[in-house]
């Protein structure tokens, strides 16, 4: 399996994965607290190491200070280039692929990693990692866009997906609709009529548009009635306010899944 298209840009923007790594620390926390070993992979952390340094520093103030995250890269010259940054034992950076280098990690964070390769390939992908987990280990894997603002996610164990998880920055939200570039590589083919997800997108969409006259109260009062109008149309959503108000919405993979 070879990635297509490698990113070859050589910078990282910091906080790009912020808003999953605060989500990661609310809904994974506790089973990371749990773990009898802390150990977290960043699968894939890209041309700088600052997404791994992020998401230990998160992790070790959000969940538990003696949390070791291992950054992992299937490119070499990426690997050298982030042992500056490393610090052991709470950071290190080694090679490595879906197979996580031998690991048993607690956690697999890979973000934009799955979309340089063939929709067809996420589904071995995805078993090879979660193969590989810890008992009770997690997978979130997704994608977002250079600054953050948009993303979407998939949460794995070890029986396979369990949700999915759209988030935007509501204060430079134009329409829910552009959740749809950001869509995991299992699904971001799948925004067409007649699968659940487009259909989704188009709910969220009217929701956002009808609420328009909540606009005044701020994008969040916006949002949340939105969210909760897709609620009452019958989807599954999962969580309530507190989580909704970050801008995200999460529902059960079986509500999404591609036909
Ligand atoms: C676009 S960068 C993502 C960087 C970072 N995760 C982020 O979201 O900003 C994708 C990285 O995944 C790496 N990659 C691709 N396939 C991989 C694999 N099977 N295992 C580990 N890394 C992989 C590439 O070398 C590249 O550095």
């Amino acid at each position: 399996m070879r990635p297509q298209g490698v990113v070859t840009r050589g910078t990282t923007n910091p906080n790009r994965l912020r808003r999953v790594d605060n989500w990661i620390v609310e809904t994974c926390g506790d089973r990371l607290r749990d773990a009898p070993d802390p150990l977290v992979v960043d699968l894939g952390y890209g041309a700088t190491p600052v997404t791994a340094v992020e998401l230990r520093a998160r992790l070790a103030a959000g969940v538990r200070a003696d949390v070791r995250v291992v950054g992992l890269e299937i490119d070499p010259v990426r690997v050298a280039a982030a042992q500056p940054a490393a610090d052991p034992p709470g950071l290190t950076f080694a090679r490595g692929g879906f197979e996580l280098a031998g690991l048993r990690p607690a956690l697999v964070r890979a973000f934009n990693v799955l979309r340089q390769y063939d929709e067809g390939e996420v589904g071995g992908a995805w078993r090879t990692v979660t193969d590989r987990l810890a008992p009770g280990g997690l997978l979130v894997e997704g994608t977002c866009d250079e600054l953050g603002r948009l993303g979407a996610w998939v949460l794995l164990d070890a029986d396979g997906p369990r949700t999915l998880t759209l988030a935007a920055k509501l204060t430079t939200l134009g329409s829910p609709a552009a959740l749809a570039e950001r869509l995991p590589k299992a699904l971001i083919h799948r925004n067409v009529p007649g699968e659940r997800v487009h259909a989704l997108l188009a709910d969220l969409d009217d929701a956002w548009r009808a609420a328009a006259a909540y606009a005044p109260f701020g994008p969040r009062q916006r949002w949340l009635r939105a969210v909760a109008a897709v609620r009452e149309a019958g989807w599954p959503v999962a969580g309530g306010p507190r989580r909704w108000r970050h801008g995200e919405l999460t529902l059960p993979w079986a509500a999404v899944a591609p036909r």
